[in-house]
């Protein structure tokens, strides 16, 4: 149950503490090792540019190309989609697939508590319009001090975090200052650009970073996002899924 406060919150800073206690990510994490620990060869069978279907895939440490994260950004990613084919998928997430099914209904729940309260007409366009996506990402050991994953707003709608938050994610104040959050063992919501499009409440600027020396870190991002060929109402216009994207990504440009 969202507390006014919270909402309140939400409204002003993009973000929501649920005070649920965050669900069970082993075999999230037991799923994405296993993946991970395969040879590059086969992994990069599965880059986005060979699974070809909008974020879904493999990203690298590196990559220049990749439609979710930067050069700069040191991580390695997997995006699963609701929309492709779960048998194309690496065998090593089936594990997870299987397990997400229960996840996901319980994140949509809190989605629909949420967008209920920001606006009932948001319910039944979720319920239409809206599947989700996981962004599973790994960080490895480094000494390269600094930055982890440089500063944006996410893709979604709203942006789930059901496994609780490892320290270093940081997160911009409407006045433009940065906060930590400490690791965490709730669930954390927050807004990302699709909704900022539909109700103008802003997008959750973020980054991962750290001084030092940096031990490796995982995390676990449900996105929710336009189903394939939907026509979105946006506050001002309205516009294809596949033009949302388009727009979206003209923000890295
Ligand atoms: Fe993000």
């Amino acid at each position: 149950m969202i507390l006014q406060s919270q909402l309140d919150y939400f409204k002003e800073v993009g973000i929501w503490y649920t005070g649920i206690p965050s669900l069970d990510a082993s075999i999230h994490t037991s799923s994405f090792k296993r993946f991970l620990s395969r040879e590059e060869e086969y992994k990069r069978t599965f880059l986005q540019s060979k699974l070809n279907y909008a974020f879904d895939g493999y990203s690298f440490f590196g990559q220049e190309d990749s439609l979710n994260q930067g050069a700069d950004d040191k991580v390695f990613t997997y995006v699963l989609s609701d929309f492709f084919e779960p048998s194309k998928q690496p065998q090593e997430f089936w594990p997870l697939l299987k397990a997400q099914v229960d996840i996901i209904d319980q994140i949509a729940e809190l989605e629909k508590e949420l967008l209920d309260k920001i606006n009932p007409q948001l319910h039944s366009f979720f319920e239409n319009q809206i599947g989700h996506m996981l962004s599973a990402n790994y960080y490895p050991p480094n000494n390269l001090n600094g930055l982890r994953l440089t500063s944006h707003p996410d893709v979604s709608l709203i942006t789930v975090f059901p496994f609780g938050m490892d320290e270093q994610f940081q997160f911009e104040m409407p006045e433009g200052s940065w906060q930590t959050i400490g690791k965490t063992d709730e669930v954390i919501c927050f807004s990302g650009y699709l909704l900022e499009c539909m109700t103008g409440i802003k997008a959750l600027n973020h980054k991962v970073e750290k001084d030092g020396d940096q031990d490796e870190r995982f995390s676990f991002a449900y996105f929710s996002i336009p189903r394939p060929n939907q026509k979105l109402d946006l506050e001002k216009e309205k516009i294809t899924s596949e033009v949302y994207f388009t727009r979206y990504l003209s923000l890295f440009d």
